[in-house]
């Protein structure tokens, strides 16, 4: 499960024996864990201190590894974390009923996205054809096909990220519905395909709109992801997906608009669903 809870007593107490007193005050109150890896936010004062740190909490927390939460970004989405205490950063992580192996120290799993896994679980049907354009370990494709009963075509562009997809597929028995490529979603060949479409993407999904489109049956089901700033809401994103439709001949209709989480000062993680149908 991934917690984020108020620092344990425990913690406090050990910490306070060895630490300035200034600085037990700035101890982390929350944090994330995911399987039995945790994510700590440290500030940087408490830098001379932080292997010490890390290893109160994995013990009180019963963690094998520590991390330094960093920022996430390029285009793998890769994370930015230092590793504080232990060695092995590879955990299976239970949500929702569905098992997700991952190496939290080179790959996103934002606890901030529950909301939306949970949902894409709900929103799937029984046999219709899903395209996950960004499929990274299966965080979206894996609930569609456990729960929703779904089939599945997985795109996934890192070859390590791709190996946990794989090893997931399997861990969540749903090899029968899955199928995983490890490509870049603009080399995929299939077209005229997919009754639904997941784009859990940011910053430049707008880039794969045409591609999305080609990949769509006459009529489909977008979910788009991208992170819009603020004074541009709430006329983007749509607008923008708007008019890249009207110029590959389709129309669209938003059904539904959501915030997923602050992504930078100012700017939001948001998701629209959109039907699509060719004019
Ligand atoms: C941020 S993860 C998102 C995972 C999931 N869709 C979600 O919303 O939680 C995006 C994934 O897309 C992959 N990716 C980025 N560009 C891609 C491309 N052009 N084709 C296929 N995968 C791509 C990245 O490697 C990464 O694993």
């Amino acid at each position: 499960m991934v917690r984020t809870q108020l620092i344990k007593p425990r913690i406090r107490e050990i910490l306070s024996r060895e630490l300035p007193p200034e600085l037990v005050s700035m101890l982390p109150k929350h944090w994330v864990q995911i399987g039995d890896v945790l994510i700590l936010p440290l500030r940087p004062e408490l830098e001379p201190y932080k292997h010490r740190i890390a290893e109160v909490y994995a013990e009180v927390l019963g963690v094998k590894a520590v991390l330094r939460k960093g920022r996430i970004g390029g285009e793998f989405r890769e994370t930015n974390y230092e590793l504080l205490y232990g060695s092995d950063t590879v955990t299976v992580h239970v949500e929702n009923g569905i098992r997700y192996k991952l190496d939290v120290a080179k790959i996103m799993f934002s606890p901030a996205n529950v909301k939306e896994r949970v949902r894409m679980a709900k929103v799937a049907k029984p046999g219709e054809l899903v395209v996950d354009m960004f499929a990274g370990i299966g965080h979206l494709s894996l609930p569609m096909a456990v729960h929703g009963k779904a089939r599945v075509i997985a795109i996934e562009k890192s070859p390590y990220t791709f190996r946990f997809l794989v090893e997931n597929i399997e861990l969540n028995k749903v090899h029968d519905r899955v199928t995983a490529y490890n490509i870049d979603n603009r080399d995929f060949p299939g077209e005229n395909i997919a009754d639904r479409i997941l784009m859990g993407y940011v910053v430049k999904t707008h880039e794969f709109i045409p591609k999305a489109l080609s990949i769509a049956k006459d009529e489909a089901i977008i979910h788009y992801h991208n992170t819009v700033p603020e004074r541009l809401m709430p006329k983007e994103p749509f607008e923008t997906f708007k008019k890249t439709t009207r110029e590959y001949g389709y129309e669209v209709e938003k059904l539904n608009e959501l915030i997923i989480k602050r992504y930078a000062p100012g700017v939001w993680h948001v998701v629209l669903d959109l039907r699509v149908f060719k004019r």
